[in-house]
């Protein structure tokens, strides 16, 4: 295996593996220490099935059931689909689902550890996946601000009332059954013990002990802070790229910029997480 960084050093592509050759399980730690380093990492040329790409994901833990059960594989339940087919359109522009910086499923008590994508259709252009690297963001802060804001907890709920994008509808039986949680504003990274911001404007719905205006003064200010384009590893799909991405260093953000005339089609898994702690 060889691996080399990308544009902003939290981003890594590693070749000479190919996850159809079911690689020795001995390797699982050295891919896991490279995603707490790295936070985001591109194995390209992985032209897996659906069984195939369940059996890599898993090198990064126990995988995830989606939390939008409409866009799964139906042989396959946990391996979910991002599809331009099933994508609603408003005033001919496409409605990509995750097109603001966020991390998945923040309002579960033990958020996933990672997500993956692998591309199977690609558009000729666009529909880029950007990251940006929230321990660098946080580390750049003020040490005041750092002070201030660790130990702040914030409720993340399905969608906030101040969300700058509407979610997937859900039955109110199916809302019934996810969870809301209060999470930690700074967290510590569960294995590299990093500190970084944990921040989903889509579901940050209230700050404990600030007022709503005081609160999400503070999520703006922040989320414009770690949204900067210095912290920023844009990627370029190619078909068979597998990317992976640690929930708790990086914001993924998805673009709705392509043809929605062409097919983008990729598959998505989630590794399961642990509760989140706060860093002190
Ligand atoms: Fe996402």
């Amino acid at each position: 295996m060889k691996i080399e960084t990308l544009g902003p050093s939290f981003a890594a592509r590693i070749t000479g593996l190919d996850f159809k050759s079911k690689p020795d399980a001995s390797l699982k730690d050295q891919l896991n220490a490279w995603l707490a380093e790295f936070a985001v990492l591109v194995f390209p040329s992985q032209f897996l099935n659906p069984q195939e790409f369940m059996n890599a994901v898993s090198y990064f833990g126990d995988l995830m059931p989606q939390q939008i059960t409409q866009f799964t594989l139906k042989d396959f339940p946990l391996v979910g689909y991002n599809s331009t087919e099933d994508l609603p359109k408003k005033d001919g522009k496409l409605q990509v689902r995750g097109e603001n910086f966020h991390t998945d499923h923040s309002n579960e008590i033990a958020p996933p550890k990672a997500t993956s994508l692998l591309a199977v259709t690609l558009p000729s252009l666009g529909g880029d996946t950007q990251f940006v690297d929230v321990r660098r963001a946080f580390d750049d802060l003020p040490e005041s601000q750092k002070l201030e804001i660790q130990g702040l907890k914030v409720l993340h709920v399905h969608q906030s009332n101040r969300s700058p994008r509407e979610f997937a509808k859900l039955s109110p039986e199916a809302l019934a059954l996810i969870p809301q949680t209060w999470q930690p504003l700074v967290i510590r990274h569960p294995e590299s013990l990093r500190p970084a911001l944990y921040l989903n404007t889509g579901r940050m719905q209230q700050i404990a002990k600030l007022s709503d205006a005081q609160g999400f003064e503070l999520i703006d200010e922040l989320y414009a802070h770690a949204s900067q384009p210095r912290y920023e590893y844009r990627h370029r799909w190619q078909v068979g790229d597998l990317v992976i991405w640690d929930n708790r260093s990086v914001m993924h953000q998805a673009n709705a910029d392509y043809n929605p005339e062409e097919r983008r089609y990729l598959y998505r898994l989630m590794v399961q997480g642990v509760p989140l702690e706060p860093f002190q």
